[in-house]
C-alpha cells in the first residue's frame, strides 16, 4: 500500500495489525466493560514533535454530539492503549503503552513520547475495549540544517461557514507539519456570525459558556472526516486566539464587558487542551500556556505566541477606526512582559538558520480607509504600535525572520517596516497571512477593491479573498510559499490551486 492509500483507509479505519485483528485478550472484568460502539468517533492527532519524539492525542466519544459534552461516555475512566510503529502496517512496533483516558478530561488522552530517532516517520493507533482507532502518521524532527522542511499554515475555520475541503487539499500534499494559528473553532451560537452565502451547516445549540457547551463544539468539529484526515497525516503546532474562548476577547476582559468571564474562559481553555494534541504542562489551572518554540534541527525555529491571554484590553473601545492616540502609548503590550522577555531572549538566542514566528493577528499595519486619513484595526498589532516597534526591532538582529499571521480570513503578504510610511525604510522580515479554511464561505476576488487597498498600503504586494492555505517549503538557502486558494466551500470537492508563490533567499533581508 503507497501511502495515500494509507492514509485514506487509516482514515477509513482499515489498517488493522496482526497483534491487534484480534478481540482483545482482555481480562473477564475488562471484557464486561466493552463500549457499545465505535469511541474513536473524533479521530487522532499529534503533535509538537522533537528530535526524540511527540504528542499522541485521541478523545474517546462514543455519541460525540451526546448532549452533555461527555461524549456518550461512562462516568468512570476508561483504559487506551496505544502503539508507535517504525512502518504503516504496525507490523515493527517500537512503543507501546496504556494510557488513562479520565472522565474528568473528557476522555481525552495525551501521551508524550521520548526516546524515538530523530528525523523519521512514525505511525501510531489507539484501542480500547475491544476497538481500534484509525491510525495517524507523525514525525521526529531532524539534526542539522540539511533536512528540508515543508509545512503548512491554516487559520479560521467556522464550521457553518463552509466544508473543510481546504483541510482535505492541504491533507494530500503531505507536509511534515501543519502550523495552525487559531479560531480553530467558533464560539457562537447557529447563525450567530453569518457569512455572506448563508451557512452549509449548522453549530450545536447555544453560544459557548460552560464546559459542556465548549466540548460538544470541539466534538462537532473533530467529527469532520477533513480535519480527521489533516490530524492523522502530520503533527501539528497549534495556538488558539480569539474564538476558541469569545471574539475579541484580551486577558481577562470579555469584549461585551460580561462579569463571570474568568471562569468561561477557563471552560474554554480546559475544552481547547482536551481536544489538541497538546503537552501535559500546557494546562497549568485555569490558564493555557500555548507561547513554546519547536525547532527542526538548526534549519529552523518555530516561536509560537500567544497573542490573547496577556494582552492589554483593546485600544478606544476597539473596532476599525481612525484617530486613536491610545493605541500609540508605550506603556501597552500584546504579549505581557514575561512573553516578550521569553520571546527576545529566544530571537536573540536563536542558533536556527531561519525563525518563524507563528502568531494570530496582523503585524504590518493595515490601512481600511481609501484615501486620506487612516483606519486601522485596533485589535491586531496596529493596536498595540509601541510593542510592535520593538517587536521589529528585534527582528531585525533575528536570523532569517519570517512572521505567520491567521485571523484576516484573507491571504496577504507584506513587508514589515519600523516606518511603514516611509518607502526607504528597511525590511526586516516578510509577513505571511494565511486565508481562513472556511472562515467568510466562498470567496471571490474583488480586483478593484484589492488594487486599492494595495494603492493604501505599498508595503503589501499581495490579497486574495478566497479560501485557503499556505504550503511551505523550507531548505537552508530558500523559502518558497504557495498560497493556496479553493473556489468554493459551499460544496465538497472544489480543488486548491496555487494563486501566488513568493520565493525568499536566504540572508536576502538581514543577514545576522
Ligand atoms: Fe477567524
Amino acid at each position: 500500500m503507497d501511502r495515500r492509500a494509507f492514509l485514506t483507509a487509516a482514515a477509513a479505519g482499515l489498517v488493522t495489525s496482526p497483534a491487534w485483528a484480534a478481540p482483545a485478550s482482555a481480562t473477564p472484568s475488562r471484557a464486561s466493560r466493552t463500549l457499545r460502539s465505535d469511541p474513536f468517533t473524533l479521530g487522532v492527532a499529534s503533535g509538537d514533535p522533537s528530535a526524540d519524539g511527540f504528542v499522541l492525542w485521541t478523545r474517546l466519544a462514543a455519541d460525540p454530539l451526546g448532549g452533555d459534552g461527555r461524549g456518550g461516555m461512562p462516568s468512570r475512566d476508561v483504559e487506551v492503549d496505544w502503539q508507535v510503529a517504525a512502518d504503516e502496517r504496525f507490523s515493527t512496533i517500537v512503543r507501546s503503552g496504556t494510557a488513562t483516558a479520565r472522565a474528568r478530561d473528557a476522555h481525552s488522552v495525551h501521551v508524550e513520547l521520548s526516546g524515538l530517532e530523530p528525523g523519521r516517520e512514525y505511525f501510531y493507533r489507539f484501542r480500547s475495549e475491544g476497538r481500534l482507532s484509525p491510525a495517524g502518521r507523525t514525525r521526529t524532527t531532524p539534526a542539522g540544517a540539511t533536512t528540508p522542511l515543508t509545512f503548512a499554515v491554516a487559520a479560521c475555520a467556522h464550521y457553518e461557514h463552509g466544508y473543510y475541503t481546504a483541510y482535505r487539499r492541504l491533507a494530500e500534499q503531505e507536509p511534515d507539519l501543519v502550523v495552525f494559528l487559531g479560531d480553530y473553532m467558533y464560539e457562537y451560537g447557529p447563525s450567530g456570525y453569518n457569512a455572506l452565502a448563508g451557512r452549509v451547516r449548522t453549530h450545536t445549540p447555544g453560544k459557548c459558556r460552560t464546559l459542556a457547551d465548549y466540548r460538544l463544539r470541539h466534538a462537532q468539529y473533530k467529527s469532520d472526516p477533513d480535519l480527521q484526515r489533516a490530524h492523522a497525516g502530520a503533527p501539528w503546532l497549534v495556538a488558539f486566539d480569539d474564538h476558541e474562548v469569545e471574539n475579541n476577547w484580551a486577558g481577562e476582559i470579555s469584549s461585551t464587558g460580561a462579569t463571570g468571564f474568568a471562569a468561561r474562559r477557563a471552560h474554554a481553555f480546559r475544552a481547547y487542551y482536551e481536544n489538541m494534541p497538546l503537552r501535559r504542562a500546557s494546562l497549568r489551572g485555569t490558564s493555557l500556556r500555548v507561547n513554546r518554540r519547536v525547532s527542526w534541527g538548526t534549519l529552523a525555529r518555530f516561536h509560537l505566541l500567544d497573542t490573547r491571554q496577556f494582552r492589554d484590553d483593546q485600544a478606544c473601545l476597539d473596532g476599525v477606526r481612525a484617530g486613536c492616540d491610545e493605541r500609540l502609548s508605550g506603556g501597552r503590550t500584546l504579549l505581557g512582559g514575561d512573553q516578550w522577555r521569553w520571546l527576545e531572549d529566544g530571537l536573540h538566542g536563536s542558533t536556527a538558520r531561519w525563525n518563524l514566528l507563528g502568531q494570530q493577528i496582523m503585524v504590518a499595519q493595515r490601512d481600511f480607509k481609501t484615501g486620506p486619513g487612516r483606519e486601522v484595526n485596533l485589535d491586531s498589532w496596529d493596536g498595540y504600535a509601541a510593542e510592535r516597534t520593538r517587536l521589529l526591532g528585534a527582528l531585525s538582529r533575528t536570523s532569517n525572520p519570517v512572521v505567520l499571521t491567521g485571523d484576516a480570513h484573507m491571504h496577504h503578504l507584506a513587508e514589515l517596516k519600523p516606518d511603514f510610511d516611509d518607502p526607504d525604510s528597511p525590511v526586516v522580515a516578510k509577513e505571511l497571512i494565511t486565508s481562513s479554511i472556511a472562515s467568510d464561505g466562498d470567496g471571490y476576488r474583488d480586483r478593484e477593491w484589492i488594487d486599492a487597498a494595495l494603492r493604501e498600503n505599498p508595503h503589501f504586494s499581495y490579497i486574495d479573498q478566497r479560501r485557503g492555505y499556505l504550503m511551505a517549503r523550507l531548505t537552508k538557502d530558500e523559502l518558497s510559499v504557495d498560497f493556496r486558494t479553493l473556489d468554493r466551500v459551499s460544496r465538497r470537492g472544489a480543488p486548491a490551486r496555487t494563486s501566488h508563490r513568493l520565493t525568499l533567499t536566504a540572508d536576502s533581508l538581514n543577514a545576522r
